[in-house]
């Protein structure tokens, strides 16, 4: 078992919510379970550079953080230590900082490092452990992509937001018989708008892992208008690979308002668009990402505990398993377009504009 006295949390890549769950969890289990002193680490591994700016974190500043969205350790999806860019007599200079950041860390007493992040946080993490920093993984992602845990936290809360924000369009939409866009996040992989889609019942839904044609989506619409529904709710995950015939379009802009000017051009129908954005990482996490955020802090602490250096906690068959960093890295976890969820769409008469 390795002697541990104090560890480091920090935050890196976008937030999501559920971040303070983990972490109040993680400085409970460490201060209650184990007598560790923990030690916060602000922005990501930017933190490691000045750290000064770290803060020792008691139960004390962790009391009533649990609904929190965002991080109280702030975060940034710019700090890589490796590919450090300043600006150097006006020129933009790339640095690895990388043994400065570790040293640091001892600096500050740190034994261990808990990273909490998505798939760009933990190849930074696999490499720091590499070069002999102790780390350990948490992952983290509205975007629920990554391969090696079944169900990132973040993902449950956007999706209710998501969800709440179809069924808004919903009422709107069929008011003024007009087709709806929402663009919806996900990176490249397709699963928010692929699940707040079915769950806000909309009709059509693109993704990046199914190509799709413009045409086909405005026969749709002509065949939900041929039996009366005078109006379509369109769900657009923002990684979708644009046609080639919206790519002529090429307007600087966001995929919802190419695909929106698209339909409304070629179904000459009346089209509105809503782009989702941030607020699908915003707000207060659902309970499922409460329960999971703390499940994974603890994980987190105990890992640290049994030596478990360069390991990722993670969920599998409902259970808190880990994984080694450099298996869970790399590769992205995407909606299988023959899967289950998406014939189950297919099923009730969901169009994927294939
Ligand atoms: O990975 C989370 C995510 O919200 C993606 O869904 C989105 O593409 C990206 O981050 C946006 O990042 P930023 O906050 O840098 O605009």
């Amino acid at each position: 078992m390795p002697n541990i006295r104090c560890i480091g949390i920090c935050t890196g890549g976008g937030d999501a919510p559920g971040l303070n769950a983990v972490i109040r969890a993680a400085v409970k289990a460490a201060i209650l379970k184990y007598k560790w002193k923990v030690i916060g680490i602000p922005d990501g591994f930017d933190g490691l550079i000045w750290p000064e700016k770290s803060r020792e974190l008691g139960l004390k500043d962790v009391s009533g953080i649990l609904p929190r969205g965002g991080t109280i350790l702030g975060t940034t999806n710019r700090g890589n230590p490796f590919h450090y860019k300043t600006i150097e007599n006006g020129k933009e200079v790339i640095r690895d900082i990388s043994d400065e950041v570790i040293a640091n860390s001892h600096k500050l007493g740190i034994d261990a490092v808990i990273s909490i992040g998505g798939d760009g946080s933990q190849k930074i993490a696999l490499e720091l452990f590499q070069k002999g920093l102790q780390i350990v993984g948490v992952p983290k992602t509205i975007d629920n992509d990554l391969c090696a845990t079944e169900i990132t936290f973040g993902f449950d809360t956007a999706l209710h937001t998501a969800t709440d924000a179809i069924d808004k369009i919903h009422t709107t939409a069929e008011s003024h018989h007009r087709v709806m866009v929402i663009e919806l996040m996900g990176r490249d992989a397709g699963w928010i708008a692929l699940e707040a889609g079915i769950a806000g019942g909309a009709h059509v839904i693109l993704i990046p892992e199914i190509p799709f044609s413009l045409q086909r989506i405005c026969d749709y619409v002509a065949e939900r208008e041929s039996y009366g529904k005078r109006f379509t709710i369109v769900v657009v995950a923002e990684g979708i690979k644009l046609p080639s015939e919206l790519r002529q379009l090429s307007r600087a802009g966001a995929v919802g308002n190419l695909i929106g000017d698209g339909i409304a051009l070629t179904a000459h129908k009346e089209v509105r668009v809503s782009v989702l954005g941030h607020i699908q990482r915003g707000g207060s996490p659902s309970p499922f990402d409460r329960i999971l955020g703390t499940r994974f802090g603890v994980a987190a602490v105990d890992l640290i505990a049994q030596g478990g250096f360069g390991k990722m906690v993670c969920l599998r068959n409902a259970r808190i398993e880990s994984v080694h960093i450099a298996d869970a890295v790399g590769q992205l976890r995407t909606v299988d377009p023959q899967g289950e969820l998406v014939r189950t769409a297919r099923a009730i008469g969901i169009c994927f504009g294939d």
